[in-house]
């Protein structure tokens, strides 16, 4: 399905987690350990980012010289890609004895670079100096990360048993089959995002996606279709604004709380089909509900006026939209165009009963006319996003738009 939606030429690796570490003795058969995260990427512009390097993994640097170059560790000097012209005895100072690579390996460089790094005291003869030479691969030199590679141990990414601990924690029950380790999803946006960007989870389920971004300065979308957005998502995501989630990734990337949502719930269909198969306005929608949708729908602001009747959004200063479910008459529609004056009106009704010769007003009919600004069978559905409601003036707040 993703080779489908994405395209095989962008599948970038399928990397596989170890999501359990133990296992029952009492296990039948061959007790599944691992999931798969398919890495798909959008086009060939993508890069993928290095891995930040641990706390441990930096502590295998352990010797320091004193000598300004800081810590490092022992590396090996050979290779496996061979090369005659690396192939050349090394003197060790202290015995004056010879190493030379075993048949087939040769040193990871040439006889020059080899020379420099003795005379800069990179090459380790043992503690006490009497042994065969190793590199030293200092700390300040290796690159600023890890590259990430396919193999993820649940020490590195966490497992199942941490998921369920941190929505226990998190919520008081982990009622959730199948959530993710906040260390998982972390390391994937350590590697495919960076700070600001926007992170989409469109099954949000226990929302690990949304809290991780959340904490790592992403913005996030996420969508769901079930109860868990009352059950899961929303308590969990005020809590990590509060600062009040300190389990998961918190600690790791100092999350103190802060930020803030916005949460929509959709609204039932605007249009549905009768008995016979017409398109009709759904029953649910009421009057506002309606004149709100279409609103959108035509690009117009929703602003209803408390004066004007027929001014309930409008697009410009002069330009207004008004919608009415009556059927109009041609002595309406004059009484409108009158007031309407030198301003300009589209006036949505399900019908009219009279030949419009108006040209302040522009009539459509519903549903007619928003079954023909509805898509139907598109590859590519473009979303009308300049609509949107504005976000809330303070972080944290949560606008409910039920409409
Ligand atoms: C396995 S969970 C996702 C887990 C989540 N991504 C995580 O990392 O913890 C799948 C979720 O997708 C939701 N879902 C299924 N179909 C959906 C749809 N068409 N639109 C939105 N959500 C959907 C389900 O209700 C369920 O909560």
């Amino acid at each position: 399905m993703c080779d489908e939606v994405f395209g095989r030429h962008n599948f970038v690796r399928n990397i596989v987690w170890q999501k359990k570490y133990t296992s029952a003795n009492d296990a039948a058969g061959i007790p599944d350990s691992h999931d798969h995260v398919l890495v798909y990427r959008k086009s060939e512009t993508f890069t993928r980012n290095l891995l930040p390097r641990t706390d441990k993994q930096n502590n295998l640097y352990k010797y320091d010289d004193q000598n300004g170059r800081g810590r490092w560790r022992t590396d090996n000097l050979l290779v496996k890609s061979f090369s005659a012209s690396a192939v050349f005895p090394i003197v060790n100072p202290n015995t004056r004895r010879a190493y030379l690579p075993p048949l087939g390996s040769c040193w990871r460089t040439s006889r020059e670079t080899m020379d420099r790094w003795l005379q800069e005291e990179r090459i380790y003869f043992g503690k006490q100096g009497q042994g065969a030479p190793q590199l030293k691969r200092y700390l300040q030199e290796v690159q600023a990360g890890l590259v990430p590679i396919s193999w993820w141990p649940h020490e590195e990414a966490g497992h199942n048993d941490e998921s369920k601990k941190e929505l226990q924690a998190l919520l008081g029950r982990d009622t959730f089959a199948t959530p993710k380790p906040e260390r998982l999803i972390q390391r994937i946006l350590a590697i495919a995002t960076n700070p600001g960007d926007l992170v989409l989870d469109s099954f949000a389920g226990s929302g690990t996606t949304g809290a991780v971004a959340h904490k790592m300065g992403r913005r996030w979308i996420m969508v769901e279709l079930g109860e868990h957005c009352h059950t899961h998502i929303i308590p969990r995501l005020q809590k990590v604004i509060d600062g009040e989630d300190r389990g998961g990734i918190t600690k790791a990337v100092d999350w103190q709380g802060g930020g803030g949502f916005r949460y929509y719930q959709l609204a039932p269909s605007l249009l549905t089909q009768d008995k016979w198969g017409n398109w009709v306005i759904n029953r649910s929608y009421n009057a506002p509900m309606l004149t709100e949708a279409l609103c959108k729908l035509e690009g117009f602001t929703y602003a209803p006026s408390d004066t004007v009747y027929w001014q309930q959004g409008y697009s410009t200063e002069r330009d207004f939209i008004y919608v009415t479910t009556a059927t109009l008459t041609q002595a309406q529609l004059q009484h409108l165009s009158d007031e309407v004056a030198d301003r300009t009106l589209l006036v949505l009704c399900p019908a009219f009963r009279a030949h419009p010769d108006h040209p302040n007003l522009t009539i459509k009919k519903i549903p007619k006319h928003v079954l023909a600004r509805c898509e139907w069978s598109h590859d590519d559905y473009s979303l009308r996003v300049e609509n949107l409601p504005q976000a809330p003036a303070k972080p944290g707040q949560l606008l409910l738009f039920n409409q």
